[in-house]
């Protein structure tokens, strides 16, 4: 059987990556494709605990190293339980959030050597996205989108502007060295017009 597609969705607080998520999962399920919708920190039952500990609780209480190391737990608890298996069955998978997140909030925003993570990364041995998503909007905006999205799980939302803006330029970035990857959606546009862009891009690029 045919290996299946990975397509991850980056971006700040409050683009609407899982909005996105599932537009884009009924729209190619109608179009009979097996899809798996997931999502990072969490996506699996080890992943989901580690999830809690990250994204609850004081802005202060983990440093931008003990953050990756816990992400990269994580992630390689996903990978193992959820998106290997969903493509080696031929599914496409979607993700909200992988491994650019680490890239914008821990090593650009926090601060962490750029060679830490792409160490973890080689030691988990995660696997490059077929297609990564950026949906690009100024962080204020995002963030008041975003307040009180799930109660309790703001923790990277107190970290103050310059931060954020940071993991914005940071994404930006990111689709701008690796142009093939990745593919930018202006997410102040109407949520329809965001999924047909991404859809758009899918069949151009994908198959
Ligand atoms: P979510 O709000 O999109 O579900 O993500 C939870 C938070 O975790 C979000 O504020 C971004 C942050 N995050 C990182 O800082 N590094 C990462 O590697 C990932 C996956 C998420």
């Amino acid at each position: 059987m045919e290996e299946g597609r990975f397509i991850t969705l980056e971006g700040g607080e409050g683009t609407g990556k899982s909005t996105l998520a599932r537009g884009l999962a009924e729209a190619l399920a109608a179009r009979g494709r097996a899809v798996v919708t997931t999502r990072e920190p969490g996506g699996a039952p080890g992943a989901d605990a580690i999830r809690a500990l990250l994204v609850q609780g004081d802005v202060n209480k983990w440093s931008a190293t003990e953050e990756a190391l816990l992400f990269a737990a994580a992630r390689l608890n996903h990978l193992t339980h959820t998106v290997r298996p969903a493509l080696a069955r031929g599914a496409i998978v979607i993700s909200d959030r992988y491994y650019d997140s680490t890239r914008a909030y821990q090593v650009a925003a926090g601060g962490l050597a750029p060679s830490v993570l792409d160490q973890l990364n080689a030691l988990i041995e995660a696997p490059a996205p077929h297609l990564t998503f950026i949906l690009d909007l100024d962080p204020s905006s995002g963030l008041s989108r975003s307040r009180g999205a799930e109660a309790g799980e703001d923790r990277f939302e107190k970290k103050d502007r310059g931060f954020h803006a940071r993991v914005r330029e940071e994404f930006l970035a990111i689709a701008a060295r690796e142009p093939k990857r990745c593919a930018i959606l202006d997410a102040s546009a109407a949520k329809d017009a965001v999924l047909a862009q991404a859809l758009k891009t899918i069949e151009a690029r994908l198959w």
